[in-house]
């Protein structure tokens, strides 16, 4: 326990900025407490983090929870309260917190376990029992905290592990990651056309489908038109001459830059532009086009830290790796990527469907997502879908770590603890019962070669009759006007108005328009 105890606080060294990690040799720390301002509160919470009596550190834990009562750290000083009770063998007080701190963040195996070993002194072997199988799938799937040295934590994680596995009953799969497929195992899209044309021609119309495609001019929704973009120390110009379209970028120094589009990405809500270096490089413009607001914007402004480098207009002549597309969008939008490059622009069957070059030849599909458990479906959306994936090469289906939701910005959570952005939509559905304990995927709402994605684009199932998304799974008495309070035509009564509230800023300025998929009681 004692262990267990000192190790939660370790774990709080970093904190990231959204959208600025994609790959898992980019992750770096920076410290979480620099977004607390206050300095008491600091102080405070640095003492709970030094002091070694659990009494004291209780009492210096209930004092912060009395002072602060909306700090950021809550989830971490109620753990804190929670392990110092548990030490000192008061169990119901660290159940009380050990729960309030879990409502804020449950995806935490470094207090589930010891909440685990209580309950099965307390005797509830089933409450310990699933609690310890909550911790050890975490255990599997986060990375190690950021401020723990990678050594020093394998040991942390395997005696916990051995600790859940003894009270779930239950040994853990081991997260074997295989070398990555050979470019050769995979066909590209245009192979499967001629034996899965439906699918084909409905993937083509899909967002996923036409994310980065080749410049032409009918896909542009930008207005190129000539108007000036001007910010301190840089502007920018779109322009066209015929079915030639470019951007000029002024530097600081008042010189005018013109670089040709090569590529669009989106063909949604928003577009960015992408333009083609002298190396061969492709580099993507900070200024897109945001197709609800019909405005440009410089997109990094809105969703970076203060400082960041790539929102500087006047800097992008330097196309330097802040600008890159190859490093910085290419893992997400585009398929099979390469040192250089890619295979294909674009989201294409085989990032969903794995290898399929040896089926396409005539053998059997080598990944069918009908023969796997959900927790392995979603792990194939997640690639892209998550936020928190630190990606790395591997074999498909990846397995890609998670970086520990502590780390991220305070900006991407409500005090709530509940998830803000969209880019969170795996990590938010993850956390609901219906995926939890149950056998929901993406695909349980969404159809990913969706037939009509022009008067769909968010590819919804059952969209004349929505409540059937949840309705495939509870029972009709959830229908009843006892239960949606609203008479059934009114929009009050869907299941979504109430479960899935539009809370998640869009970050394509799409007003509220996605919906937390995440159950909106926490656990
Ligand atoms: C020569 C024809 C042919 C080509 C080319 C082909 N497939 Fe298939 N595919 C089939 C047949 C037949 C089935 C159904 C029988 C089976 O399950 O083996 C199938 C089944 C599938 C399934 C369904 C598996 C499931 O869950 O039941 C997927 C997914 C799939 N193919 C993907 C692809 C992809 C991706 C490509 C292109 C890289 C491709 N196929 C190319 C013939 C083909
Ligand atoms: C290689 C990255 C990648 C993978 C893998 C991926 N997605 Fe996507 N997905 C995207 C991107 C990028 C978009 C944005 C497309 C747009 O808005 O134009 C998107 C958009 C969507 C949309 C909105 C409709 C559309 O097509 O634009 C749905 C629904 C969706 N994804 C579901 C899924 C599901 C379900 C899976 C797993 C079976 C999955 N995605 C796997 C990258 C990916
Ligand atoms: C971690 C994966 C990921 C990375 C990295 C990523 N994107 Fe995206 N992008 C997505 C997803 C997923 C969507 C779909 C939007 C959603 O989830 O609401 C999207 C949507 C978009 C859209 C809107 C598309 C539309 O049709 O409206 C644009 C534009 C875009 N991204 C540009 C970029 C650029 C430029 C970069 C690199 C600087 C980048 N993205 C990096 C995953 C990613
Ligand atoms: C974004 C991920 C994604 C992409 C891209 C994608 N698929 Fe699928 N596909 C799925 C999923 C998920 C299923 C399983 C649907 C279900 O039953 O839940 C599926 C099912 C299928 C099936 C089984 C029959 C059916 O329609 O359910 C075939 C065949 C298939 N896909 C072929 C393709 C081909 C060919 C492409 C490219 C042209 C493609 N898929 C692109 C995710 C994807
Ligand atoms: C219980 C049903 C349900 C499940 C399960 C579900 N979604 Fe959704 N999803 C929705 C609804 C409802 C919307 C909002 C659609 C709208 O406003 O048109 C949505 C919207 C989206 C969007 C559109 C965001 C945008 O800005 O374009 C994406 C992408 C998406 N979901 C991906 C996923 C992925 C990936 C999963 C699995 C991790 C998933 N969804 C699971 C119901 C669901
Ligand atoms: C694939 C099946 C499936 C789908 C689809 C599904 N659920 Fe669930 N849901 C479950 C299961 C299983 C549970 C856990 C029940 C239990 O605790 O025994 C659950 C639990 C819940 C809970 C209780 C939350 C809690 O924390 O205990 C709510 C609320 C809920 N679902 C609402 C919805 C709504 C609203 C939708 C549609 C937007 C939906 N579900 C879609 C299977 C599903
Ligand atoms: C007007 C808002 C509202 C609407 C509409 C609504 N619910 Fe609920 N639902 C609630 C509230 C509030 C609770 C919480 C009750 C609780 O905490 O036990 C709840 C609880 C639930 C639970 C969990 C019950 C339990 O005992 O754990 C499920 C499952 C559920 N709703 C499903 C649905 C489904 C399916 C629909 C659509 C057919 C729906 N709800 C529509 C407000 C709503």
């Amino acid at each position: 326990m004692r262990a267990v105890v000192l190790i939660l606080l370790a774990s709080l060294a970093a904190g990231q900025e959204l959208d600025t990690i994609v790959a898992k040799g980019q992750r770096k720390g920076a410290n979480i407490l620099d977004q607390v301002n206050d300095p008491g509160e600091r102080d405070l919470y640095l003492k709970i983090y030094r002091e070694t009596t659990p009494v004291t550190r209780r009492t210096l834990a209930t004092e912060f929870l009395r002072k602060y009562p909306s700090s950021w750290l809550l989830p971490q000083v109620l753990e804190a309260a929670a392990k110092s009770s548990m030490e000192m063998e008061d169990y119901p007080t660290g159940l009380f917190y050990a729960r309030q701190s879990l409502r804020l963040f449950p995806e935490n195996p470094l207090l589930l376990v010891p909440v685990a070993i209580v309950q099965a002194k307390r005797g509830e072997r089933k409450a310990a029992a699933e609690t310890a199988q909550a911790a050890l799938e975490y255990l599997g799937k986060f990375a190690a905290p950021a401020g723990l040295p990678e050594r020093q934590w394998a040991g942390v994680r395997d005696s916990l592990q051995e600790t859940a596995q003894q009270l779930a009953g239950k040994a853990m799969a081991p997260a074997a990651k295989g070398k990555p497929d050979a470019i050769s195992a995979y066909s590209g899209s245009a192979s499967c056309e001629r034996c899965h044309t439906a699918q084909f021609q409905a993937w083509k119309q899909t967002g996923m489908a036409r994310m980065l495609r080749p410049f032409e001019a009918e896909n542009v929704m930008g207005n190129f038109g000539g108007a000036e973009f001007t910010e301190p120390g840089g502007a920018a110009r779109m322009i066209h001459t015929g079915d030639n379209y470019f951007f000029e970028m002024r530097r600081s120094t008042g010189q005018w830059d013109r670089y040709k589009i090569a590529f669009t990405i989106g063909s949604k809500w928003q577009q960015a532009y992408v333009t083609r270096a002298a190396s061969g490089d492709l580099h993507v413009l900070p200024v897109q086009y945001n197709r609800l607001q019909k405005k440009w914007l410089n997109y990094w402004r809105i969703i970076d830290p203060e400082n960041s480098e790539r929102t500087d207009l006047g800097a992008f002549h330097q196309m330097s790796a802040v600008t890159s597309y190859q490093q910085n969008c290419a893992p997400c939008h585009t398929s099979q990527l390469r040192e250089k490059g890619f295979a294909e622009p674009g989201i294409n069957c085989e990032m969903c469907h794995g290898p399929s070059a040896a089926h396409a030849g005539g053998a059997a599909p080598r990944f069918q997502f009908q023969k796997v458990d959900n927790r392995a479906y979603v792990q194939v959306c997640a690639q892209c879908h998550a936020q928190s994936a630190l990606r790395d090469p591997q074999a498909f289906p990846p397995r890609y770590e998670r970086r520990p939701y502590t780390e991220f910005s305070r900006k991407a959570f409500y005090r709530d603890g509940r998830f803000r952005e969209t880019t969170f939509v795996v990590e938010s559905f993850e956390r609901s019962a219906c995926f939890r304990k149950g056998t929901a995927h993406c695909g349980s709402c969404h159809d990913p070669h969706s037939p009509n994605a022009a008067s769909n684009p968010t590819s919804l199932k059952f969209r004349d009759n929505p409540d059937q998304m949840c309705l495939q799974c509870h029972p009709a008495k959830y229908s009843a006007v006892a239960h949606v309070k609203h008479p059934q035509a009114n929009e009050g009564a869907r299941c979504v108005s109430c479960h899935m509230p539009k809370i998640m800023n869009s970050l394509l300025s799409r007003p509220a328009a996605i919906r937390s998929t995440t159950n909106p009681m926490p656990p």
